[in-house]
């Protein structure tokens, strides 16, 4: 599996993605990931594709002051955010190809949302697995494949109708690594021993369903890609796909599915 996209974005795309992505959506997931992972007091964890920073910060909180947190991600501008936020912790520019550490410098490595994202994805596992001491973890949260949500499914499918292949490409690819036996093998193909799997019914809490349309471009790449119209256009198809999950107030809750995996690291 391959993919040609890597969500870069700019500093201000950054900034939208702390403050409308995150708790709205990714921040649910990480105290998820961390217990699949078993992240406990003392412990040294890697947050790969970290972004802004929410997994380390959930997990810095489980560490605690004996133990010691490091984000490492492609975005220099998803790093000024982070860092911005928490500057005490240890923020790395840096490609999941090549991780800028020591051979078991790690009890655990977590990756948050990003799998899809990464060229190689059993060589982005192989290098988590290396940084990770033997006997150690690497866990994963993706979101689940796109025939699996109910109100994702229709918002991609009318954002792809209004958009171009470009922006086509990047809605697809979000739900690549979607299927959780392929996950496993993913996992298993990198020499990790699968020790658990979760499938999770989340949420995307937004005030409105054009809040969760205006998120899904003004925090992600797709900002850069698309024209105005067809901006407009997402904004108001959002609000007819996504009726199903507004209530009377106009505040839209809606379902989002995701797996998580937690692999062993073998001894070498
Ligand atoms: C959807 S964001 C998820 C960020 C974060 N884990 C979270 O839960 O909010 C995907 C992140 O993957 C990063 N990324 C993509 N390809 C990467 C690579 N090859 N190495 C490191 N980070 C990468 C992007 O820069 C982006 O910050």
């Amino acid at each position: 599996m391959t993919t040609t996209e890597d969500f870069q974005v700019s500093v201000k795309a950054a900034e939208q993605y702390e403050a409308r992505f995150v708790p709205a959506i990714f921040a649910e997931w990480a105290p998820l990931l961390a217990s699949i992972a078993g992240v406990g007091t003392g412990q040294a964890v890697l947050d790969v594709a970290c972004g802004t920073g929410i997994v380390s910060r959930t997990v810095a909180e489980r560490v605690g002051p004996t133990g010691r947190v490091a984000g490492v991600d492609l975005n220099d501008g998803m790093l000024a955010v982070a860092r911005r936020l928490r500057p005490d912790l240890d923020w790395r520019q840096g490609d999941v190809a090549a991780l800028p550490f020591d051979d078991r410098t790690f009890d655990t490595a977590l990756c948050q949302m990003a799998l899809m994202f990464f060229p190689d994805r059993v060589a982005a596992l192989r290098e988590m697995a290396r940084v990770a001491r033997p006997g150690g973890v690497v866990a994963l949260a993706v979101p689940a494949a796109l025939n699996t949500q109910p109100a994702y499914g229709p918002f991609v499918e009318m954002a792809v109708r209004l958009t171009g292949p470009e922006a086509a490409s990047l809605l697809g690819a979000y739900w690549a690594c979607g299927d959780l036996d392929a996950l496993c093998d993913l996992v298993t193909s990198a020499g990790l021993e699968v020790t658990d799997t979760w499938t999770h019914l989340g949420t995307a809490a937004f005030d409105s369903a054009v809040h969760l349309a205006a998120t899904e471009v003004e925090g992600s790449p797709l900002v850069e890609r698309i024209t105005a119209d067809a901006y407009a256009a997402i904004r108001a198809g959002a609000e007819d796909v996504l009726r199903p999950f507004v209530d009377p107030t106009g505040r839209l809750d809606a379902p989002l599915r995701g797996h998580l995996v937690a692999g062993r690291v073998r001894a070498r």
